[in-house]
């Protein structure tokens, strides 16, 4: 196994021989068959893989809002907690669309999770949302405008607000950048970049997204055949043999990533030494 230097703290996410099956009128339907993965503090995780693979159900899993047919996840040594308030103070979530409560003002958003807990008076929860209100590059003014007057990017940014409320350890990002324009996708990778820097984040983000995979990743994780693959480094993952691999890294689009990987835009820790030794594809 590979790991980033710098980068393998002690484990953080276990999965273990994790199945995956939902009953379809058509009989059933196997999305994971005994998959394994581990997540150390501190890595910013990608995990990638073709469209239905169950990279939202693995992420939904890490939350403890939906619960695997066989196997285990455990966080923090432990089995995620049911989707309450609790939870949310160990694992914060960015889902693919935002999110938002309509009826709510940005403020009351980001205030939610804290709010459920009952325990701080309201002014002490107020200035905790405010502080992430600007932790995630927004103005205060914005505190009381509804969701529907906001921007694509400034839904996506109150929603990482509301996921940091009670400061997890572990944030895990649901296409993060998918629907939004370029200048959006770089200014949202940067605030990322910072935020998992300066909190100490560790991160598993799901991204169909390239240059947000490369620009953030220290780690790949590719799922297909229901299970994690491979993972590793850029050039581990791209060197593993495997018709979606070749697909996605190296059919048309996934050109610029190897140019990116060979002028050294790719950062040194995810592009790894050359001729480093492939990752194993058993992730234990
Ligand atoms: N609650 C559910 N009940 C039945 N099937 C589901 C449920 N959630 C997801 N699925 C199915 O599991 C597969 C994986 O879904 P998902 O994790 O959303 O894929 P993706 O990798 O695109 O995020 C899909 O075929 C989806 O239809
Ligand atoms: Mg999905």
């Amino acid at each position: 196994m590979t790991f980033t230097p710098g980068a393998a703290g002690a484990p953080l996410v276990e999965i273990r021989n994790l199945w995956t099956v939902f009953q379809t009128p058509d009989g059933d339907q196997v999305v994971h068959r005994d998959l394994d993965l581990t997540i150390r503090r501190g890595e910013v995780l990608s995990l990638v893989g073709g469209s239905g693979t169950g990279k939202t159900v693995l992420l939904r899993q890490i939350l403890g809002l939906e619960h695997p047919s066989k196997g285990t996840v455990s966080v923090l040594g432990r089995a995620p907690g049911q989707f309450s308030a609790k939870a949310a103070a160990n694992v914060g979530m960015l889902f693919q669309h935002g999110a938002l409560f309509s009826a709510f003002n940005v403020l009351d958003n980001i205030a939610f999770p804290l709010r459920e807990l009952k325990v701080l008076p309201d002014e002490l929860i107020r200035d905790a949302a405010l502080v992430k209100l600007q932790m995630v590059g927004l103005d205060p003014k914005h505190a009381t405008k509804s969701p529907a007057d906001l921007s694509g990017g400034m839904i996506k940014r109150v929603a990482l607000a509301r996921a940091l409320i009670m400061d997890p350890p572990l944030l895990l990002l649901d296409e993060p950048t998918a629907g939004l324009d370029p200048e959006g996708a770089d200014g949202f990778c940067d605030l990322l970049r910072g935020l998992h820097r300066e909190l100490g984040l560790t991160v598993v983000m799901v991204t169909h997204d390239l240059d947000t995979l490369f620009d953030l990743s220290t780690r790949i994780a590719v799922l297909a055949d229901h299970k994690v693959i491979v993972a590793g480094t850029a050039r581990d993952v791209i060197a593993y043999p495997h018709p979606f691999i070749h697909e996605y890294f190296l059919g048309g689009r996934g050109k610029r990533a190897m140019e990116a990987l060979h002028d050294g835009s790719v950062p040194a820790s995810l592009a790894g030494p050359a001729g480093d030794a492939p990752a194993s594809h058993n992730e234990r």
